[in-house]
């Protein structure tokens, strides 16, 4: 039977590429034969996840002597660098034709978070800043690779939103942290991420007679340096009892980056453990 969730003849963009993330994107898309273009911001730490990926893929070529894997800089809010970033990319490794916008703004929860605010005092710029990067940066980005895919009539965009899109944070999760004021997740990110899901809607509905699919992966909470009591209570909240790990999240990625959901789109995928649907 043939391999619907190859990637061999697929040039693959992934945005925000240096952080928690990116990294399981750009492996999950490696694995399955594709070759990637990586983008974050020239002032991203690259994380130890994407150095070891970039240590043994960075070498690597395709069959068409093109790299496996490139990490570029760009902004998702800078147009100018997206137009270079495309062209670097279409004279690198060829026309993309999958889009991961995984860059991202969120304040995770944590003690050592270094400000939080109440509710009636979240200052504009905090907001204007996460609603810019997460919903405009998104579009953006689609503009700039998705026209290219519409020309060739190919494509799959991947947008990551999360399950703050569906559901308010219960701030239940956050009392233990004893914080002056309380830790407060964004209000600005589940509205941004909420955008993101309808704005998914929309590219699916303009650009699917062209053959470009639009589908959001919305993931709920990634295991990584929270707190045991917030894990906890997180765990408690998750009909399926726990945490995402990477491994959880390849396989969808693949899904929708693949032919094997050739025929989905302006869906939104939600990778949660069951959270949202309690
Ligand atoms: N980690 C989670 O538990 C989780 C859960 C649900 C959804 N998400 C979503 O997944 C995505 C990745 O999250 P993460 O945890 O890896 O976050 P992260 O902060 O570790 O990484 C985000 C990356 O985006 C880059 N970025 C920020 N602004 C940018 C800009 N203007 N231009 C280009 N790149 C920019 C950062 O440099 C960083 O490398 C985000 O969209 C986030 O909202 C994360």
């Amino acid at each position: 039977m043939d391999n619907q969730f190859h990637l061999d003849d697929t040039v693959a963009v992934v945005t925000g590429a240096s952080g928690t993330l990116g990294p399981i994107w750009v492996g999950a898309l490696l694995d399955a034969g594709a070759r990637v273009f990586a983008l974050d911001l020239e002032r991203a730490t690259v994380s130890p996840g994407l150095q070891s990926l970039l240590d043994r893929y960075s070498q690597a070529t395709h069959s068409t002597g093109a790299p496996r894997l490139r990490l570029h800089h760009a902004d998702v809010m800078d147009r100018d660098s997206l137009v270079v970033a495309q062209a670097a990319c279409v004279g690198t490794m060829g026309v993309a034709s999958v889009l991961v916008n995984n860059a991202g703004i969120d304040q995770p929860a944590s003690t050592d978070c270094a400000v939080s605010y109440r509710m009636e005092d979240v200052p504009m710029d905090v907001s204007r800043a996460i609603l810019e990067v997460n919903t405009l940066g998104t579009f953006q980005v689609s503009q700039v690779f998705g026209g290219e895919m519409v020309k060739a009539r190919r494509g799959s965009i991947i947008n990551i939103g999360s399950l703050y899109a569906s559901v308010s944070p219960d701030l239940r999760l956050y009392d233990h942290m004893n914080l002056d004021p309380p830790f407060l997740k964004p209000p600005a990110y589940g509205a941004s991420k909420a955008a993101v899901v309808n704005l998914t809607r929309y590219l699916a509905t303009a650009w699917g007679p062209y053959g470009v699919r639009v589908n959001t992966l919305s993931p709920g909470g990634v295991l990584g340096a929270q707190d045991p009591e917030f894990q906890r209570k997180f765990n408690d909240r998750v009909p399926l009892g726990r945490m995402a790990e990477a491994a959880d999240l390849t396989g969808p990625l693949r899904f929708l980056a693949s032919d094997a959901s050739a025929y989905v789109t302006g869906t939104e995928l939600r990778v949660d453990g069951g959270f949202t649907a309690w």
